[in-house]
């Protein structure tokens, strides 16, 4: 029997499919990357955003032509059941499997159960998937999922509805698993959590699980997912600082600029302690790549709020920055109390200013590296053109280089010749220059 699996959203989604994909494997499933060879056809969704939601679900309907073989399986997984549960159902009926977040284990049925449809929606308060080997499908990368769930309820977010409570795996258990990864010659890991600085467990806070997994031999890159910036400590910038390894790049959630808005977000902090928190990652950090998430329209949001958040981005100088209008997610508390009440246009149009901004902003960052020589992890050849390689800085930049000029896996001594939109482009300099 053939599964396929597609993933939607967030890097956890992707660390979950990886759990996915071992639960079907241990269970003697193989994988195939093309939909009409599967028996079962799955996709893990995400519901963060409106059109995140109807991208999966839409999916799943143009899958439902393959289901006349009535053999056929189609799942879907992950943050939209979570969220829609038992309506699910109903209007789309021709889904066999349907599992949220906290029931991946309930898979393993999958060959043996004979009543269809299975669901199965529970959020745990325990479910780590501690024990489970992710079924690792890329090479230079290893995602380890440390913690699971969130308590914020930022009043936007559907996350802590569909993922559930706040839990921490055991230290000893991601420790070995980053040795594991280093054995398995892995350069880099990044550790995973909905808010990572409320990891958890017995006496270890996030900044021990930084420098544990940065003590681990053999892993040259080490990155995290995101960090609140409420919960950021100098133990924290500490440890960055004491491990070469760690990766000078932080991503740093701002979503408004506006104390007004923030309160309203439910984000507890304010404009100024934002900036205050850059400034002494800033003194502590120098080199630091600071990138961010934004959200625009967002109910209430006036001409003066929003420029606040023009504000912070001039003054950070963000490397990159995902941008969103606000989308209303049923059941939040936004949702239920507060009317979404900027017009689309106005929407479109803050959004379309910071891209704008943003753009210029990376652009000048990546001119001021023309010249310089940086260590770039070669990833692989280019989606665009055959000729050339795509690597990675510490910081997270793209850096585009002539095929040839390394392998993939390979670290290399890049010199900067040029900008090209938001990558940069490099390449080995002349032994002379050595
Ligand atoms: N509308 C728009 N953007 C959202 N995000 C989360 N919820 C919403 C929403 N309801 C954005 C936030 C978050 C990122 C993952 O998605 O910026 O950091
Ligand atoms: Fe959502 Fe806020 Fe939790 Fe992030 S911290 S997942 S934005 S509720």
């Amino acid at each position: 029997m053939k599964y396929y699996l597609e993933t939607y959203g967030c890097q956890m989604n992707e660390a979950d499919s990886e759990v996915v994909a071992s639960i079907l494997e241990n269970s003697g499933l193989i994988r195939t990357e093309d939909p009409k060879e599967a028996d079962i056809i799955l996709v893990n969704s995400c519901a963060v955003r409106e059109n995140a939601e109807k991208r999966a679900l839409a999916r799943l309907s143009q899958y439902k032509g393959y289901k006349k073989d009535p053999e056929v399986m189609l799942g879907l997984l992950g943050c939209v059941p979570a969220r829609k549960q038992d309506q699910l159902l109903e209007k789309y009926p021709f889904i066999d499997i349907i599992m949220g977040p906290d029931s991946y284990r309930e898979l393993k049925k999958v060959l043996s159960e004979n009543q269809y449809p299975i669901s199965n929606t529970e959020l745990s308060n325990q479910e780590l998937y501690d024990n489970i080997e992710p079924k690792r499908q890329e090479g230079l990368n290893a995602w380890i999922s440390i913690m699971r769930g969130c308590n914020q309820f930022c009043s936007y977010c559907i996350v802590p509805f569909t993922r559930g409570r706040e839990r921490s795996r055991p230290f000893e258990s991601i420790i070995n698993e980053a040795r594991e990864i280093a054995y398995q010659s892995i350069p880099q890991i990044t550790l995973l959590g909905q808010n990572v600085n409320a990891y958890k467990y017995k006496d270890y806070r996030f900044p021990d699980v930084l420098e544990g997994v940065a003590q681990v031999d053999e892993i040259r890159r080490i990155r995290f997912m995101s960090p609140h910036p409420k919960d950021f400590t100098d133990r924290m910038l500490e440890v960055m600082k004491k491990y070469d390894n760690i990766c000078n790049h932080i991503h740093l959630p701002l979503q408004s600029g506006s104390s007004k808005i923030l309160s309203a977000m439910n984000r507890t902090y304010t404009k100024e302690d934002y900036l205050e928190l850059v400034n002494k990652i800033k003194s502590i950090l120098p080199d630091i790549a600071l990138t961010t998430d934004i959200i625009v329209g967002f109910p209430g949001e006036t001409d003066e709020d929003f420029k606040d958040t023009l504000d912070v981005m001039d003054q950070v100088g963000f490397d990159n920055a995902f941008m969103f209008q606000y989308s209303p997610r049923p059941g939040t508390s936004a949702a239920k109390h507060l009317e979404d009440n900027i017009p689309y246009d106005t929407k479109n149009a803050r959004l379309q200013k910071i891209i704008k901004k943003q753009h210029t902003a990376t652009q000048k960052k990546n001119q001021e590296l023309v010249g310089e020589r940086i260590e770039v992890l070669i990833e692989g050849t280019s989606k665009k053109r055959e000729d050339e390689l795509v690597g990675r800085t510490e910081s997270d930049k793209l850096v585009i280089l002539k095929a040839g000029q390394g392998n993939i896996g390979e670290f290399m001594d890049v010199k900067i010749i040029g900008t090209a939109g938001v990558s940069l482009f490099g390449e080995i300099p002349a032994k002379s220059e050595d």
